[in-house]
């Protein structure tokens, strides 16, 4: 059994009811902390990225950093943070979506994304698709071209796909 290559599902830990009742939580922290793993995510996403012309990666606070920064390095693109409100010290533009419970706003900074680049954004997981749109309206508004979206999980029965539907996403597993 040893000589069979393991995939992404293999090292992905499966908490029930966390946070609450009901969900199961995929943790991404099972993946990292094996070097195999934290290498076989990166390049899954990075090969759903081969075909895409890129002028920039945006990875969406603070999951998404883990992921986007080893895939610009690869890639030798330039790597754009989409953080959390208050945290980044230049000019910023905003966007405010919607959480299971309750609002979040994320931000980026003004000068950081320029009109008609090719953006790519990754993020570890689509749940509801909130935080990758709002990342996307942000992109747009800067007048980058959002070109493709990666996750390495996807929940698909909270439909965040729909949510994102004017967009080309790929994941690398799915969940039902
Ligand atoms: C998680 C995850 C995604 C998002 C998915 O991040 O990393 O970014 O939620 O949910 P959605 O598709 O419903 O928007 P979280 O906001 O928990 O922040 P963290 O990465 O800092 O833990
Ligand atoms: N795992 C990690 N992050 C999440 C999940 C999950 O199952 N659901 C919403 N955010």
């Amino acid at each position: 059994e040893n000589c069979k290559e393991k995939k992404i599902e293999d090292y992905v830990r499966s908490i029930p009811d966390f946070p609450e009742e009901g969900i199961i939580f995929r943790d991404v922290t099972s993946i990292l902390q094996d070097a195999d793993g934290f290498a076989l995510a990166v390049d899954s996403m990075q090969k759903l990225l081969e075909d895409t012309d890129i002028d920039v990666i945006v990875g969406t606070e603070s999951r998404g950093f883990i992921f986007g920064a080893p895939i610009a390095y690869n890639l030798h693109k330039p790597l754009v943070l989409v953080r959390k409100k208050g945290k980044l010290p230049c000019e910023t533009i905003e966007q405010s979506y919607e959480l299971e419970y309750g609002s979040a706003v994320v931000e980026m900074h003004r000068d950081s994304i320029q009109p008609g680049q090719k953006v790519a954004i990754v993020d570890d997981l689509i749940a509801t698709g909130g935080t990758i749109e709002a990342a996307a309206h942000m992109v747009e508004e800067l007048g980058g071209e959002v070109v493709k979206i990666v996750f390495l999980m996807e929940l698909a029965g909270l439909k965040g796909r729909e949510r994102l539907e004017k967009y080309e996403v790929a994941s690398v597993i799915r969940y039902e």
